[in-house]
C-alpha cells in the first residue's frame, strides 16, 4: 500500500484502536525499545503531527477523506441499540430539541433521532456518506438538516444547539478546534454526549482482533484524554456515563461488508491483504456475531457567566 500519511492518521480506531505513531516510527518493536519518557514525547509529537495534518486537509478534497471510500458498505453496520437512542432522546428532552450530530456518517443516530421529532443537524465531511444520509432521510420522509462540514469549522450560529453528539468520531477530530467550536455553538446549559465504540471481548470478536493484530501494528489507546480535552474546552462538565452493548448475528457477506467499513481494516489493508484477512475470518469457528460496547459520556455546558471549567 502506498504510504498515505493522512490515512495513517485517519485510521485511528473506529472501534477504539489507534496508531501509536505515524511515519517511520509506527512499529511496535521500535516502541518496545524506547523508554517511557521517549515514548511520551513520541506520542506528543504524533498527536501534534496528526492534528496538524488534519488541519491541512480540506473537506473538498474527497480523496483525502477515507470515509468516502466506505460509504457503500456502511449500511452493513447494525443500528445503535434502541436503549442508547432512548438515552440520547431523554437528554434532548431536558436540554432542548436542536440536536447537532458531528461526524454523522450515513445517519445511524441522526435518522432515528429525527424520526422521534428532534430538530437534527447532521454534519459530515465525507460527501459520499452525507449523500447516503440524505437519501435515507428522503426515502423515509424524515426532515433534518444535513451540512457538508467538519467538526473543526462548524457553519452554525453561536448558541444554536441544545444537544451536541460526537458518536464514534472523536478520534478523527482535532480536539482543540472542535472543543472551541462546541463551546461557541452550544447554548449555556446545553448538553454534550460523546459516544465511543469498541469491540466487545467475545470469543468471536477476540478472534477478529487477533487477525487484525497479525496484519497491523496498531494498538488500542484510551479515548479518555481526548474526551476530557474536548469537554473542558467546550465548558462541559461530563457527569454521566452509560454503557450499552449490541450483539448482532451476521451472515458472511454482511460480516465482510462490516469489516470493510472499519477504517483500520478495510481501507487500511488494501485489496490483497483484505482478501487474505477475509479467508482467515471465514475460518473462525465461533458463530459470527458482531459485538460492540458503546459508552456514552454526557454532561451540561456551564452557565453564561462561567469563565473556566
Ligand atoms: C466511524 S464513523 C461514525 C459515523 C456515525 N457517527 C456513526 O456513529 O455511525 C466516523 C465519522 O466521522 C467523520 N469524520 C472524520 N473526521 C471528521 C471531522 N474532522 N469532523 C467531523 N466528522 C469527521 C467521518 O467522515 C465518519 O463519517
Amino acid at each position: 500500500m502506498p504510504h498515505d500519511e493522512y490515512l495513517e492518521a485517519d485510521e485511528v480506531g473506529a472501534s477504539g484502536m489507534t496508531v501509536v505513531a505515524v511515519g517511520s516510527v509506527t512499529s511496535a518493536q521500535y516502541c518496545q525499545n524506547v523508554d517511557a519518557e521517549a515514548l511520551f514525547w513520541l506520542n506528543a509529537l504524533t498527536s501534534y503531527r496528526m492534528s496538524r495534518k488534519r488541519r491541512q486537509v480540506g473537506i473538498e478534497d474527497s480523496s483525502s477523506w477515507i470515509f468516502n471510500r466506505m460509504a457503500d458498505v456502511y449500511d452493513a453496520r447494525p443500528p445503535y441499540p434502541a436503549a442508547l437512542v432512548d438515552a440520547l432522546y431523554e437528554l434532548a428532552t431536558s436540554a432542548g430539541p436542536r440536536v447537532l450530530d458531528i461526524g454523522a456518517g450515513i445517519g445511524h443516530l441522526a435518522l432515528p433521532l429525527a424520526r422521534r421529532g428532534l430538530q437534527v443537524v447532521a454534519v459530515e465531511p465525507a460527501k459520499a456518506m452525507l449523500e447516503c444520509l440524505q437519501a435515507s432521510a428522503g426515502s423515509n420522509g424524515l426532515s433534518l438538516q444535513s451540512i457538508h462540514a467538519a467538526a473543526e469549522a462548524l457553519p452554525l450560529e453561536c448558541e444554536s444547539v441544545d444537544l451536541a453528539l460526537i458518536a464514534d468520531a472523536l478520534h478523527f477530530v482535532d480536539a482543540e478546534l472542535a472543543g472551541a467550536q462546541l463551546r461557541r455553538v452550544l447554548v449555556p446549559y446545553g448538553a454534550l454526549a460523546i459516544i465511543t465504540c469498541e469491540f466487545t471481548a467475545t470469543p468471536f470478536m477476540r478472534e477478529i482482533r487477533k487477525l487484525v493484530a497479525q496484519r497491523s501494528d496498531r494498538r488500542p489507546r484510551p479515548a479518555a484524554q481526548a474526551i476530557r480535552h474536548v469537554a473542558s474546552l467546550a465548558q462541559v462538565r461530563l457527569a454521566q456515563e452509560w454503557t450499552f452493548r449490541d450483539e448482532t448475528p451476521v451472515d458472511r457477506h454482511t460480516l465482510l461488508r462490516i469489516l470493510r467499513s472499519v477504517s483500520f481494516i478495510g481501507p487500511a489493508f488494501g485489496q490483497s491483504r483484505f482478501a487474505a484477512f477475509s479467508q482467515d475470518v471465514h475460518a473462525i469457528r465461533e458463530d459470527a456475531v458482531w459485538a460492540r460496547t458503546f459508552r456514552v459520556y454526557a454532561g451540561r455546558r456551564l452557565g453564561p457567566n462561567a469563565t473556566r471549567h
